[in-house]
């Protein structure tokens, strides 16, 4: 069969490029790695660290793009490749509009979709906006659905998608995440030389680690919480480190607030393995990432989730992540109850595994045997 992997963001491909190497070492089929290129340098990071060879790349990335940009820039895009190359099945991942665009370019196409990530849902099509309608879309459209978890399945059913459709494999970042875990684990040059890239961590101080870029968020929400991180900052026995997403909407107001105050850093977005290093390092972790809510439990660090839902809420109920939304009083009382009480820490640090074993892109290329 001819196989072609879609991906266009960082998180795609750190979800991807999984899927790809288990096609690729399996060898029984035609694999081609399509990017959308939405995402530029954060996306090249990825690729450059796991190797990975692309085949065709659209190149859409515009600065400040809006969701009309990426749609079709994508649907025009992808139906030339997809008309070039007929392949069998076009595989996407997750929610974003790349993902969203290249299902429907497929099915425009009659190519049959794989949907690696599938069956998340909040119920709200506005929180995360639009991630939660790309979804249902492709939900609409897949022939198959990779679920990452039981939860993920059920939501899938309840939406009327028959369960031979369905598989239950866990979310490949799990197996991103634990290759990469380990080679740091594993590799004590690499260490020194992680540990030499960041010379102001100090060891004495609290790492509190953030990372933010929901559009949902843009505003006042970003605004809030910049000012929550400020107080945090100025507690004395914390450094908060924070890898700026290259979004303007994001840059802006994390530089206007945040710039220039003491135990703040703020840093390019980092590539994949020292994020993960710092994810390691870290104390505590406030985000609205989906990706980092599902590497957190695996790595026992506690999570405050800037968001008010999550399509992932086998992190809530494993106990390592909690929904803060974006009042910066509550996002401040959580951290400092974190970072204050030994007990509350203790409870949200146990590790848990809810999203898999590493395995995920193993089951997924076997619904292809
Ligand atoms: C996108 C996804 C979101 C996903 C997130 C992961 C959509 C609508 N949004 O949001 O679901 O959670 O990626 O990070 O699919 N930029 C660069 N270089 C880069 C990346 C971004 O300069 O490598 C800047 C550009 O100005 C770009 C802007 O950021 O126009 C926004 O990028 P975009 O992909 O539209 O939105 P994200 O907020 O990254
Ligand atoms: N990540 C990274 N560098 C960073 C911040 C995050 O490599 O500076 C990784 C993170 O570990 C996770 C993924 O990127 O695997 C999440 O991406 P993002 O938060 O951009 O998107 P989301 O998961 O919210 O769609």
């Amino acid at each position: 069969m001819r196989i072609v992997i879609v991906f266009g963001t960082r998180p795609e491909a750190i979800k991807m490029i999984p899927v790809v190497d288990a096609f690729r070492d399996e060898g029984r089929h035609e694999i081609k790695v399509c990017v959308t290129g939405q995402h530029r340098q954060m996306l090249d990071q990825v690729t450059e660290l796991f190797g990975t060879k692309v085949d065709h790349d659209l190149s859409i990335m515009k600065p400040n793009q809006d969701l009309t940009d990426i749609t079709s820039a994508v649907l025009i895009g992808m139906r030339s490749f997809l008309k070039d190359w007929r392949p069998d099945w076009l595989l996407c991942q997750g929610d974003t509009t790349t993902a969203m665009a290249s299902a429907l370019a497929a099915f425009y196409e009659k190519v049959s979709v794989g949907h690696v990530e599938a069956g998340l849902r909040t119920g709200n099509i506005y929180s995360p906006w639009p991630e939660e309608m790309n979804r249902k879309i492709i939900s609409a459209i897949a022939t198959d659905s990779y679920a990452p978890t039981a939860q993920s399945r059920q939501n899938l059913l309840n939406e009327g998608i028959s369960d031979e459709k369905i598989v239950v494999t866990g979310n490949t970042v799990i197996d991103s995440l634990l290759k990469v875990a380990g080679r740091i684990d594993n590799d004590e040059s690499l260490r020194k030389s992680l540990d030499e890239k960041f010379p102001f961590l100090d060891p004495s101080k609290k790492l509190v680690l953030v990372t933010g870029h929901r559009r949902e968020n843009f505003g006042p929400g970003f605004e809030r919480v910049c000012n929550a991180l400020k107080s945090i900052g100025e507690r004395g026995d914390t450094q908060v480190v924070y890898p700026v997403h290259l979004n303007p909407n994001v840059q802006e107001p994390v530089n206007r607030i945040l710039g220039g105050q003491k135990d703040i850093a703020l840093t390019d977005p980092q590539d994949y393995l020292p994020f993960v290093y710092l994810m390691k390092r870290s104390t505590i972790i406030i985000s609205d990432s989906g990706g980092v809510q599902e590497e957190a439990p695996s790595l026992g660090k506690p999570v405050l989730v800037t968001r008010d839902t999550t399509e992932r809420p086998e992190g809530v109920t494993a106990g390592t992540v909690l929904l803060v939304g974006t009042d910066g009083g509550r996002l401040k009382a959580e951290a400092e109850k974190l970072l204050d009480d030994n007990v509350a820490y203790e409870k949200m640090s146990a590790a848990h595994n809810p999203y898999g074993d590493g395995r995920a892109a193993y089951r997924i290329t076997k619904r292809f045997e």
